[in-house]
């Protein structure tokens, strides 16, 4: 049975933190304790319009924490800079809309091949291990070989946001695009929306190495504390991955 790592986002300390202006709730503090609560690595999203995390909390998370951190970023001049200059763990290329509540939909690898392919030349010879974040559509996985990104991260969004018949669909092509990532010799990892009640069928799934997982854990760390979180879904995690079977909306 393969390991199924656990990334935390952090971003949504920082929304917090950002509401008033000054340095509290700090994510990079939220970092530590995720690492101390075991979790594989830390994700943080440097938007353009640096709703959430700032610039300096790259900088900290990159200089005061141990654990590896996925930066989550959009394909921008600014971002590559940002990216090569501090050479995170990994980058997570995603798409980008100022307007937007979250990151809506995947990136359109196939549509955008020529832009992408120096971003993903850059980032990687600079040794950061690109993912990038697609829907789960064939095309776009088909799309993310033909960059030679090593990793694509599974949009689960549609997923989570469904119940009944639709969610089944969209976990089988979840299921399905995970076995397509095995024959394209692509690392899978999946992220948006997941919770205590929707990680189990995704975590049941063999070949997904990474869940990136925020929203719902900074959420519910407001009532039991951010490690009593953590360890929650490590464990709905570890006995959905040993088992199996995960059951949607349990
Ligand atoms: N993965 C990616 C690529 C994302 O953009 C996000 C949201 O920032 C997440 C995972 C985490 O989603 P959520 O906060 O809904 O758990």
């Amino acid at each position: 049975m393969s390991y199924l790592r656990l990334g935390v986002n952090i971003d949504h300390v920082a929304t917090i933190r950002n509401a008033r202006g000054g340095p509290h709730p700090d994510p990079v503090h939220a970092a530590q304790l995720a690492a101390d609560a075991s979790a594989d690595g830390i994700t943080a999203h440097l938007r353009e319009d640096r709703r959430h995390i700032l610039d300096d909390d790259v900088e900290r998370l990159i200089r005061d924490i141990d654990l590896p951190l996925n930066l989550e970023m959009a394909a921008t001049e600014e971002m590559l800079g940002i990216a090569l200059r501090h050479k995170p763990h990994a980058v997570c290329i995603v798409p980008e809309k100022r307007e937007e509540l979250t990151t809506e939909g995947g990136l359109d690898a196939a549509g955008q091949h020529t832009r992408l392919v120096r971003f993903c030349d850059e980032l990687g010879a600079a040794g950061c291990r690109v993912s990038l974040f697609v829907e789960a559509d064939p095309k776009q996985l088909e799309a993310a070989a033909r960059l030679h990104a090593p990793v694509v991260e599974i949009h689960t969004g549609s997923y989570c946001e469904t119940e009944g018949d639709r969610q089944k669909h969209e976990l089988h092509r979840i299921v399905e695009a995970a076995r397509l990532c095995d024959e394209l010799g692509l690392e899978c990892h999946c992220g948006h929306g997941l919770s205590f009640n929707t990680v189990g069928p995704i975590a049941a799934i063999p070949n997904i190495t990474e869940l990136n997982i925020g929203h719902f854990l900074i959420g519910d760390a407001i009532f039991g504390g951010i490690k009593s979180s953590i360890k929650q879904m490590r464990a709905i995690m570890d006995s959905a991955r040993a088992s199996g079977t995960g059951q949607a909306n349990s």
